[in-house]
């Protein structure tokens, strides 16, 4: 028995129990000793959303969402955005560790080369009509590629694994770029290998190599993206993984937590909040209305976060930067107004609730040209590379099994079946 650990008692039976404590947390099935009668199956916890429940150990991502802050590896986020690269991001969350020139190289090379989609790919989205949303082409590409790269099932061969990595990273922003061109109607646009990994997708949606700045606030922002430990796509990506699915399968299914509004598809829901809104004077009767409980002010408030996203602080900065190029967008003043006036507001304060990485993200996306319905999908181009590594990690865990939790079964005792005829 470890040197830490936690008495229980049951004031059912008066009976006590020792549990250990570890990293600040005792194991669940440690409670399962607690029963009335030796039959019993035993204590469970009960945690809807997992609002307490810790389901890996991880050394990828920290977050303390009390202070706001997020580091990658040990890296704060702030350094990162400001001194680093996507690319040289995706590969510290893979493997653990900043690359040297020389594996950046190798690494950046690696995934230009896996950028083109398998052959006749086409087809998967010429499918889908003009108007479908670029998340359903995404989900739809995952699902695709699954089936385009047989090899991707040997799961636990570790060479295997790294193939499935590079292609998920690279092919992730080649299917973003795809999915605006379909939507277009124009045709694809081939990478360019000398081109940065934010740059070439920017050359690849707008035919056009972009101002460097504009390249650097896309890098920046795809680096803010990159992994955020264990939310609602990530659990996904996890769970998924945890039946030995191959990674494009559990992926398709990320991509598909990633969509909903109170997740990925939160910065879609802002851009559309700021128009409705329209004005500074009309902000007051929008946040009466939010704390009547009539909707919600999207791009505010975290599960984990109890105080400013760090990762809003670092866009609200690009923000100015992009616009010293594209020109203001007039939606900027809305969002700064509501965001002071919310940040006053004793509703807000009370249920500590802030800007989130969504709140800016949409003002600055359209300001760089990008449509409304691509918001989620420039969410998930990075994120791949996050999903993928905790994939990686969660196939190297000797703790983990196929992901299932427990339920508290409330419904009827055994009751016999009534034929139709019978059934009043
Ligand atoms: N606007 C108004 N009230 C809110 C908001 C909001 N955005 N978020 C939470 N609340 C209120 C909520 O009504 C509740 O009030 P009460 O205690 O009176 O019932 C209280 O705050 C606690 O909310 P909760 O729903 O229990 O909190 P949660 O941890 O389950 O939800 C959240 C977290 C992000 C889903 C939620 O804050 C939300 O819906 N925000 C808007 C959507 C959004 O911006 N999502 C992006 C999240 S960050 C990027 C990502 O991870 O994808």
């Amino acid at each position: 028995m470890p040197s830490e650990t936690l008495t229980i008692t049951d004031n059912r039976t008066g009976k006590s129990y020792e549990v250990p404590i570890q990293d600040e947390t005792i194991r669940a099935t440690d409670l399962r000793k607690i029963r009335v009668n030796p039959e019993d199956f035993g204590l469970m916890t009960y945690d809807p959303a997992f609002m307490n429940t810790a389901a890996c150990k991880s050394t990828i991502t920290f977050i303390d969402g009390d202070i706001g802050i997020l580091n990658y590896r040990g890296y704060p986020i702030e350094q990162l955005a400001e001194q680093g690269s996507y690319l040289e991001t995706a590969y510290l969350l893979w493997h653990g560790q900043l690359p040297t020139a020389a594996q950046l190289a190798a690494f950046t090379e690696t995934i230009n080369a896996n950028l083109a989609l398998p052959e006749n790919f086409n087809r998967l989205f010429d499918g889908f009509g003009r108007d479908v949303h670029p998340m359903s082409l995404l989900m739809a590409g995952f699902a695709g590629l699954s089936s385009a790269y047989p090899d991707a099932k040997k799961v636990l061969d570790k060479e295997c694994r790294t193939r499935q990595i590079y292609r998920g990273i690279a092919q992730a922003m080649t299917m973003g770029a795809w999915s605006y061109r379909h939507r277009k109607g124009l045709p694809m646009v081939a990478p360019r290998p000398d081109l940065s990994f934010a740059a070439n997708f920017l050359y690849m949606l707008f035919e056009k190599v972009p101002d460097p700045r504009l390249a650097r606030a896309v890098d920046v922002l795809f680096i803010l993206h990159a992994d955020h430990e264990q939310n609602c796509s990530t659990s996904t990506m996890r769970l998924v993984g945890s039946s030995q699915a191959d990674p494009f399968s559990a992926l398709s299914a990320a991509v598909a937590a990633l969509y909903g509004p109170l997740h990925g598809g939160a910065n879609e829901a802002v851009l559309k909040m700021l128009r409705q809104i329209g004005n500074v004077e009309n902000i007051p009767s929008f946040i009466e209305k939010v704390k009547a409980g009539e909707g919600r002010l999207m791009g505010f408030g975290h599960r984990v976060y109890k105080n400013y996203d760090p990762r809003a602080r670092i866009i609200k900065r690009t923000s100015e930067e992009v616009f010293e190029v594209t020109g203001k967008n007039p939606l900027l003043e809305v969002a700064t107004e509501l965001e002071k006036i919310a940040l006053h507001d004793e509703y807000f304060i009370k249920r500590k609730l802030y800007p989130n990485v969504d709140f800016y993200s949409g003002v600055i996306y359209e300001a760089l040209g990008f449509p409304t319905e691509l918001f989620t999908v420039l969410f998930a181009i990075p994120r791949v590379s996050g999903w993928l590594s905790q994939w990686e990690e969660l196939m190297c865990d000797e703790d983990q099994k196929i992901g299932r939790p427990r339920q508290i079964y409330l419904g009827e005792g055994k009751r016999d079946y009534v034929p139709v005829a019978d059934r009043k």
